[in-house]
């Protein structure tokens, strides 16, 4: 429950900070203008017109740990495009591959000489033997999906309340919990998410949902012997952030070996956790474990691996079904130019020093950000997955997704962004997610640190 008077105070301080935005971004307030004759909302993706600032921050130009807006405004990026540049804007690696392969041809249907040199670097770096490519995270989540069907012959999903693949529409539910679904001492009852635009089927019917780390809920529903696969991330990252219990992505494997089910790990975001992702350095090995946003240095690119039993099963599979479409892939994946960009990331961008910067720079992040909170006597936590940090408004870091949504506040979240914001620091929409890249470095902490202080003592006057 938060104080009445910082919610007071924060009411104020959004008024406030919301004129002073306008004031400060008029050639922004021209491009939204322009933008709103073709666009939707005025924005190429409607939900960029959902930040919170009274128009889109149009930006300009983006490089390492910062970008500028439209008005010429510098911002250090905490947000690092919701990962898609945890590696940093533009990194040289990528730029110079991507210059290389411009006058080389984009695109093809063909596999290019590129390809074998990418399937090692994925093997090496996440150390699974085989690989997929798709373009995004949602999609390859989406063929994932179908494959865990195609290969177990079962129809179910499982997935955790709070959770989010991409826009998938298998994985858009929620848990909801009624008076009638209580009694039935099941947790809830699994339904399409409420916000879900133009869905008509009902999602309930395939998906399961139960919450994080709870191995009964788990282990009661992987026992009726109809679950496919269970599709997580390692820990909730978007719903606030929610860590694992100790061993219990461990008791997923152990569990989903025991039902014959498939356990699918998306490592989209937990790719902050160290180099290789969480799995990885946790020494867990899942059937397919997914990868989307930085792969490819910001660039459009995803992939999926697997095991070599899993790649055994996917070709009797697919050899087993009738030739035509599988509805797995699409036209443009694996093009030349994503190849390239891959290749860079992974062998010269994503490199040992740089998490190691990142976890040492995110470390100290936590540090000083938790050393403000308790200065200013606030029941509040960061909780911190490798490079990636979330404030969240309890004072311990929430188990599952409930406590997570009960600790929210949405005027307070606002607040404290366009705070940051209006003095050149972006933190991640929708929630509040810092993470540190390669490029950031200890004058970009100061900023965020000093403005978050002011910003706590605003809160609190
Ligand atoms: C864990 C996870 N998986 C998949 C996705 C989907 O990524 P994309 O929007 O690039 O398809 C996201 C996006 O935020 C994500 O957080």
């Amino acid at each position: 429950m938060l104080n009445a008077n910082i919610v007071k105070n924060a009411i104020e301080i959004l008024a406030y900070e919301r004129t002073n935005y306008l004031k400060l971004h008029p050639r922004s307030i021209a491009f939204s203008a322009k933008a709103n004759q073709h666009f939707l909302y005025g924005v190429p993706m409607h939900w960029m017109n959902d930040w919170g600032t009274p128009v889109p921050l149009f930006v300009q130009q983006a490089q390492g740990a910062h970008f500028s807006c439209a008005d010429d405004i510098d911002y250090t990026d905490f947000c690092l495009g919701d990962t898609g540049a945890m590696f940093g804007h533009s990194p040289l690696p990528v730029a110079k591959a991507i210059a290389a392969q411009a006058n080389s041809g984009y695109t093809t249907m063909l596999p290019s000489t590129l390809a074998p040199n990418v399937g090692e670097a994925l093997a090496e770096h996440f150390g699974l033997p085989y690989w997929q490519l798709a373009t995004t995270a949602t999609d390859a989540n989406r063929f994932v999906l179908r494959w865990a069907r195609a290969v177990t012959g079962r129809q179910k999903l499982l997935v955790f309340d709070g959770c989010y693949h991409g826009t998938i529409d298998d994985t858009m539910v929620d848990m909801v919990i009624s008076d009638d679904t209580m009694a039935d001492a099941i947790e809830g009852k699994t339904a399409n998410r409420a916000s879900l635009l133009g869905q008509v089927y009902d999602l309930g019917l395939h998906t399961v949902t139960v919450p994080f780390n709870d191995a009964e809920a788990v282990e009661r529903e992987l026992a009726k012997g109809n679950i496919a696969c269970v599709l997580t991330e390692p820990a909730l990252t978007n719903c606030g952030m929610v860590l694992p219990k100790a061993g219990f992505i461990k008791i997923l494997r152990d569990l989903t070996k025991k039902y014959g089910s498939l356990l699918v790990l998306d490592e989209t975001h937990t790719i902050s956790t160290g180099r290789g992702g969480w799995a990885k350095a946790n020494h867990v090995t899942p059937d397919f474990l997914v990868i989307g946003k930085p792969i490819a240095g910001g660039l459009p690119a995803s992939a999926y691996g697997f095991s070599t039993e899993m790649a055994a099963r996917m070709k009797t599979a697919k050899d087993s079904a009738p030739s035509g479409h599988s509805g797995i892939g699409t036209t443009l994946s694996g093009n030349m130019m994503t190849l390239a960009a891959i290749h860079a990331t992974l062998t010269e961008v994503a490199t040992a020093e740089a998490y190691t910067h990142m976890l040492t720079m995110a470390e100290e992040l936590e540090r000083q950000l938790t050393a403000s909170i308790n200065s200013h006597k606030l029941p509040w936590n960061i909780t911190r997955l490798g490079a990636r940090l979330e404030l969240q408004f309890c004072a311990e870091t929430p188990k599952n997704a409930q406590e997570a949504r009960d600790a929210q506040n949405e005027t307070l979240e606002s607040a404290i962004h366009l705070y940051l914001l209006n003095r050149g620091v972006l933190l991640t929409p929708f929630h509040n997610m810092m993470l540190v890249c390669p490029a950031t470095n200890n004058a970009d902490l100061n900023l965020l640190i000093r403005v978050f202080n002011d910003c706590l003592d605003a809160l609190t006057a």
